[in-house]
């Protein structure tokens, strides 16, 4: 019998094991930006996380998708403790461009070559469906690398961005391929990182006194309609929330962590769109104070209630306001307005959605007892006294 020798290096075990330590760093990369995306302050990296969240979420869901079809559970630790140290460090960055330093210019550039390694050493057709993945995964991750080089040009090579690279030369790389280095200390500029209770503003912006009233006075259509699009401009606080709701609800379904990475993500694009819009129309989005102040009310909750105030209250109740809007724009020809709000609305009905499907676990995921009913039925009364009216209370620590 002849026996052909196989120059691929990466065979089925190996490829598992290879698999496993890529979707291990795809999702806490994810995780990491959901934790910082709050505590980020300069707007244009907030709507870049946004974005990079998302795309590292389709990431571990290709991964997700080829894993389960050759192991079961497809969610497995990689079982290297000097991985799991890179990871579990890469959130205590100083300060945002260093975090974003570490994750892009770090660890998705290793990322990058360890996929286009893997791309020419497996069996190319027995694991055609892996090629595929990673061919789709390339793209965004090459681009992300390409994106941190220009929005970090500015920020040089600092102690922690080498911190990183040492952790990673400790784990032999995202492969484990390479001979490992020693593993390093911990510079004095690492910060532990705590889940943000306050929502960050660069220091172009104003933050909304949320004790002044507004004037109920009525106002025309066009002051109806720069109020409704300056809001727009402030959905960052949507998107902030929902990331918090993700950073501290490890333990749910990787489905729950992949529709909340999509519900993120929309949020920071309506606030894109709040500010394109404004831009469009000759106004200065950093010119809108921000009402930081709902993040904060938000936050003192458990995540379970801060899911169901945003889901169930705000997203639940937009609709009828949303739809008068878009006659009104539609009957005076704003073709604009009209399209920006249809395209809001299609997104909102997902994350409705998304409340209906999760809220049963994540309540129980949070330690509450009572059901899914009674508990959304209390906490969209408290949303009601305590969000509608304005009054956004913080309430002192049991
Ligand atoms: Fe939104
Ligand atoms: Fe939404």
């Amino acid at each position: 019998m002849k026996i052909v020798q196989a120059e691929e290096q990466v065979d089925f075990a190996r490829n598992k094991r290879l698999l496993n330590r890529y979707r291990f760093v795809e999702y806490e990369m994810l995780r990491i930006l959901a934790g910082w995306l709050p505590a980020t302050a300069r707007m244009e990296l907030k709507l870049a996380i946004g974005r990079l969240l998302w795309e590292d979420a389709q990431h571990v869901q290709h991964l997700y998708q080829r894993l389960r079809e050759v192991q079961t559970p497809a969610f497995r630790d990689p079982n290297d403790p000097a991985l799991s140290r890179l990871m579990a460090e890469a959130i205590n960055a100083p300060s945002e461009l260093d975090l974003l330093a570490g994750l892009c210019r770090v660890i998705k550039p290793a990322l990058v070559k360890a996929y286009r390694w893997h791309i020419g050493e497996t069996f190319a057709n027995p694991d055609a469906p892996t090629l595929y993945a990673f061919k789709h995964i390339l793209l965004d991750e090459e681009e992300h690398c390409r994106w941190a080089n220009e929005a970090l040009a500015a920020h040089p090579v600092g102690e922690w961005e080498r911190y990183i690279a040492d952790l990673l030369a400790a784990a032999g790389g995202i492969t484990g391929n390479a001979p490992r280095a020693e593993a390093p200390e911990a510079p004095s500029c690492r910060t532990e990182f705590t889940a943000p209770t306050e929502a960050k503003r660069d220091e172009r912006f104003t933050i909304l006194d949320p004790h002044a009233s507004k004037t109920q006075a009525e106002y025309d259509i066009a002051m109806k309609r720069l109020d409704e699009f300056e809001n727009y401009s402030q959905e960052m606080l949507a998107a902030e929330t929902v990331a918090l709701v993700m950073y501290l609800s490890p333990m749910m379904p990787w489905e729950f962590t992949y529709n909340s990475a999509r519900h993120c993500y929309d949020e920071t694009r309506h606030c894109m769109l709040g500010i394109e819009w404004l831009t469009r129309h000759g106004y200065d989005y950093t010119k809108v104070p921000q009402n930081t102040h709902i993040y904060k009310w938000r936050s003192q909750y458990d995540a379970a209630t801060q899911y169901c105030l945003l889901t169930m209250g705000n997203e639940k109740h937009a609709f009828p306001g949303r739809r008068k809007s878009l006659t009104a724009y539609k009957s005076a020809g704003d073709h604009l307005s009209a399209q920006f709000i249809s395209y809001d609305m299609a997104d909102e009905r997902q994350h409705v959605a998304y409340g209906l499907r999760w809220l049963g676990q994540l309540i129980k995921a949070h330690g509450h007892q009572m059901s899914t009913d009674q508990f959304v039925e209390e906490t969209t009364q408290r949303w009601e006294q305590e969000y509608r009216t304005g009054a956004l209370p913080i309430h002192p620590k049991p």
